[in-house]
């Protein structure tokens, strides 16, 4: 008599459902985004992404040491420059004693055992918004790749253990390795935004630290001539395997959500460990929509960070890290 195989037998239970489940989040896949900002005793929520915030030095040592205590053990560090630090050449980026490179000390001292990863990319310190050096409205890649490698050098100085560059140059992670090994830094590793798009899931990120392009004459007014086009997924693979051959040690598609199949994609194809943003948008998206009492937000963020693993990512850049964790424990 037919149906012999009835699947809905092993779904009869919360017991047997945890017993053949396929995917599980816990502490251990996620990387917490943290924004500073100059200043004493602040803490300033990000209009576009509630309950998100940047922080001044001071406060840091409080937040590191919960993250540590609810078993987040790695940090991406972004820092918002004052307005009168940033020109066309990064050259605050490069300051041994910037936001940055304090906040590296600040993280390690509070929490030496606390994995710290840094973004290392221009924007943020950009007269211009942009990613790298501009000059005759273009964004000049071999110039960028230079100052970029000496940033990441200044960050691995301070004592960040990984560094995450995030502006699609070619060639920097090159660059980056080469400078790291002539001048000792074996064990910095670096993890590449291999695959990063060309989103308009970053708004509320560039809020957060105020690095949008300018609107201004003879400057791109967006990323496409670096950014990938979300149109393309062979592509993916073809960046993705470059920055392995030029050092990555961890390899990076970026937003999450929306590129689940380019995640799979790497799976298939590469044997080092992938990690996935669940980005600025994503985050804003669901707390809105929770906000509006339309979406069951505990809900909704456990199953898009389940989907992103279960679609190959070995690890979660997320604003919703600490939420998760009390969520799953
Ligand atoms: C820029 C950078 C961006 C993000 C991380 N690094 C934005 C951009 O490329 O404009 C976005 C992260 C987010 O939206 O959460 N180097």
């Amino acid at each position: 008599m037919y149906p012999l195989r009835r699947n809905r037998r092993l779904r009869t239970s919360e017991a047997i459902r945890s017993l053949v489940r396929e995917t599980a989040i816990t502490p251990n896949d996620f990387i917490a985004p943290l924004f500073m900002v100059e200043g004493k005793n602040k803490k300033e929520e990000i209009a576009s992404m509630p309950n998100y915030f940047r922080f001044s030095l001071d406060l840091l040592e409080k937040e590191v040491k919960e993250l540590w205590s609810l078993g987040i053990k790695s940090v991406l560090l972004f820092v918002k420059v004052p307005d009168n630090l940033k020109d066309n050449a990064g050259t605050e980026a490069l300051n041994n004693d910037g936001l940055m490179q304090r906040t590296i000390r600040t993280v390690k001292n509070a929490v030496p055992e606390m994995l710290v990863m840094t973004d290392v990319a221009l924007d943020p310190y950009s007269a211009y918004g942009h990613d790298g050096v501009i000059a005759h409205g273009k964004v000049i890649n071999d110039d960028t790749t230079a100052i970029l490698a000496e940033m990441g050098l200044s960050h691995a100085k301070a004592g960040a253990d990984i560094l995450a560059p995030s502006d699609m140059m070619d060639g920097r992670i090159f660059e980056m390795r080469s400078l790291l090994e002539d001048e000792g830094y074996h064990e910095t590793g670096i993890m590449s935004y291999s695959a990063k798009y060309a989103s308009a899931f970053y708004g509320p990120f560039r809020d957060a630290l105020d690095s949008a392009p300018v609107d201004a004459e003879n400057i791109p007014k967006d990323k496409k001539t670096y950014q990938m086009d979300p149109a393309n997924r062979e592509e993916a693979v073809k960046e993705t395997l470059m920055d392995i051959e030029e050092g990555a040690d961890i390899i990076m598609v970026k937003p999450g959500l929306c590129y689940l199949d380019i995640v799979r994609d790497l799976r298939n194809v590469v044997n080092i460990p992938i990690a996935v943003y669940q980005v600025s948008g994503e985050y804003a998206m669901i707390k809105a929509a929770a906000e509006k009492g339309w979406l069951d937000h505990d809900a909704v963020v456990l199953e898009q960070l389940t989907a992103i693993k279960r679609a190959g990512a070995s690890m979660i850049a997320s604003y919703f890290a600490k939420d998760a964790v009390k969520l799953i424990s």
